[in-house]
């Protein structure tokens, strides 16, 4: 699939925008606070109803305004497709697909998957177990709707448990209605990990050889599940904890509590690895990332690069843009010295300037 145009009124720093992409690779380049990041955030959102950034849609939507529109066409085996986006400061936000109002938001998936990749990306291995579960949330949901409404349903479980846990210190009557949080908190929950634990089997098949080639052959690399808790302990874990819990007026066992270890050579490169090794393993991971959605959807995604050849050397640089292979790639850039030196082939270059886009070529 492919995004042809987008349309953008009062988002972020752009008033009004029209711009139109060609398959291959599309370059947005220009100063900092340009507004090169708001395009990929735009398209971003469009395709999952969420900035991948988690800003919420009031902060997205125009200082001066009310409210923002985004309108993109996206081309899939040859049928084009609008979806229409009304953000609003005040209210949740409106969808249409070609004219057709949608009931849910969740009913936008799979219309267009795309890949965003961000510098804050590469430090995923070195980062905190929050960012790990961030990412495998932000690819899951947008490949399974199953897991987007067990995980929103799950998250507010989690909530209003805490919310509970909090009263009961004050109204300790209130300790018998924790049984009917748990049962819930346990069957949504058992389906987050059995997806993840698919998700990670998953990624394995894939990851093994992509890391394997970005280390010159030498490193063999295992992504492995480790869940806070169990699906068969998970009930009594949760029976186990809750004295605890209220002491604590925290949810203390389940996924929201889950990480995702990454070895290589059997070494946690989480906690032992070198920068270096850290870096390439988190770029395998976001290779893998496309390798799998276009296993699972039988299509390319789009790919969004932010500011993200910046940060590899010259070789990673080379593997990545490589690999991209057929699918679209979007790539915000501050300067064009390293295509200008025509190392990869561009189909498109806009130049963003102050909330302006300008065509400079097209090939
Ligand atoms: N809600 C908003 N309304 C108006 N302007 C906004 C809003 N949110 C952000 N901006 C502006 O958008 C600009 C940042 O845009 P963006 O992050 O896309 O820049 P960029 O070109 O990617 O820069 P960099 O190269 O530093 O990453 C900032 O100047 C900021 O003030
Ligand atoms: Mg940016």
């Amino acid at each position: 699939m492919i995004i042809k145009s987008i349309e953008l009124a009062d988002f972020r720093n752009y008033e009004s925008l029209e711009m139109e992409f060609c398959r291959g690779t599309n370059i947005l380049f220009g100063d900092n606070a340009q507004g090169k990041t708001n395009i990929l955030e735009a398209i971003y959102e469009s395709a999952t109803t969420k900035s991948h950034k988690g800003s919420k849609d009031k902060e997205i939507v125009n200082f001066n305004k009310d409210e923002a529109h985004i309108r993109t066409y996206i081309e899939k085996e040859g049928l084009t497709t609008k979806i229409d986006m009304h953000l609003r400061k005040e209210k949740s936000k409106g969808i249409a697909i070609d004219g057709k109002k949608l009931k849910k938001a969740a009913d936008l998936l799979g219309i267009c998957n795309v890949v965003f990749f961000s510098p804050e990306d590469l430090s995923i291995i070195k980062d905190g177990p929050a960012q790990r579960r961030r990412f495998v949330d932000m690819e899951l949901c947008q490949l399974d709707n199953f897991y987007l409404y067990n995980l929103n349903n799950y998250n507010k479980i989690v909530n209003q448990r805490n919310k509970l846990l909090k009263e009961i210190y004050f109204n300790p009557s209130l300790k018998d209605t924790l049984n009917i949080w748990d049962m819930q908190l346990v069957s949504y929950g058992s389906k987050i990990i059995e997806r993840r634990n698919l998700f990670v089997d998953q990624l394995n098949e894939i990851i093994y050889d992509i890391h394997k080639k970005l280390s010159g052959g030498r490193e063999e690399i295992k992504i492995v599940y480790e869940p806070d808790v169990s699906i068969e302990d998970f009930e009594s874990r949760m029976e186990y904890s809750r004295e605890k819990d209220i002491r604590s007026k925290m949810t203390s066992t389940g996924p929201h509590r889950d990480d995702f270890g990454f070895y290589i050579d059997g070494l946690d490169v989480r906690k032992f690895g070198s920068q270096g090794q850290q870096r390439t393993a988190a770029l395998s991971l976001k290779l893998s990332e496309i390798e799998l959605v276009k296993k699972i959807t039988k299509d390319t995604p789009i790919l969004l690069l932010d500011d993200v050849l910046s940060e590899l050397d010259e070789k990673r640089q080379n593997y990545l843009l490589e690999s991209i292979g057929d699918v679209q790639t979007i790539i915000t850039c501050t300067g064009l010295e390293d295509f200008v030196n025509n190392r990869f082939e561009i189909n498109r270059v806009y130049k963003i300037e102050n909330g302006k886009a300008t065509l400079m070529s097209n090939e």
